[in-house]
């Protein structure tokens, strides 16, 4: 079992277990700050992230930057993840067997982060976090117990772009969704975060 967050990274930086490794720039494993209490989970890293190799920094990145900043925040003060750390072909949906490979490290990531407030973004990330095949669109804006932290499930950017873009439905429930994780944030905490990290660790 890895010690830090960085042992996790080093061999992840050159993972091969599935076919996504022969085809990526390179990995693109996380942005922001490993110290903040907030985190988000996106799908997987696009054409730009894929050369960037940062999460995030395409079109959708910046409706992610905006709506950060709509609630005071920005890259320093999260952490942005995805449930796979290379591209896949054509930008296509992850598939079940490579969502599997690449577990352990966002599972890692989660547990060594140990955020207080994790919002998954869109169905893949949603469906990884709460182990449930619920629909987006069902689920988003509700608040969910996981592994100590609160899971708000959220439309991915991407989407909201999509569909109507910032004056579209989905844009209104993005905004509501990002209200809510400030609410969350401001919250006091009641638990302790050392006993949260002992639990989450059996638990994965
Ligand atoms: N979409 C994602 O889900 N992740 C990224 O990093 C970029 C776009």
């Amino acid at each position: 079992m890895w010690e830090t967050l960085e042992a996790v990274e080093s061999e992840a930086v050159g993972c091969t277990k599935c076919r996504l490794a022969a085809g990526r720039t390179q990995v693109v494993w996380m942005d922001g700050n490993p110290e903040s209490k907030l985190m988000f989970i996106g799908e997987a890293p696009g054409f730009h992230e894929d050369k960037q190799g940062r999460p995030f920094v395409g079109a959708a990145g910046k409706l992610l930057d905006q709506m950060l900043e709509s609630i005071g925040l920005d890259r320093t003060q999260c952490t942005i993840v995805n449930i796979l750390k290379c591209r896949p072909p054509g930008n296509r949906d992850p598939m079940p067997d490579e969502i599997e490979s690449c577990k352990p490290y966002l599972v890692a990531q989660i547990r060594f982060i140990n955020p207080k407030v994790i919002v998954t973004l869109g169905n893949f990330a949603t469906r990884f976090m709460l182990e449930k095949q619920v629909s987006i669109s069902k689920v988003r804006g509700q608040r969910f117990e996981v592994y100590g932290a609160t899971v708000i499930p959220t439309f991915h950017p991407a989407a909201v772009l999509h569909g109507g873009g910032m004056s579209g439905p989905a844009m209104q429930g993005l905004k509501a969704d990002f209200e809510q994780v400030r609410q969350i944030l401001d919250e006091p905490v009641v638990q302790d975060k050392e006993t949260e990290l002992v639990e989450q660790q059996s638990l994965f």
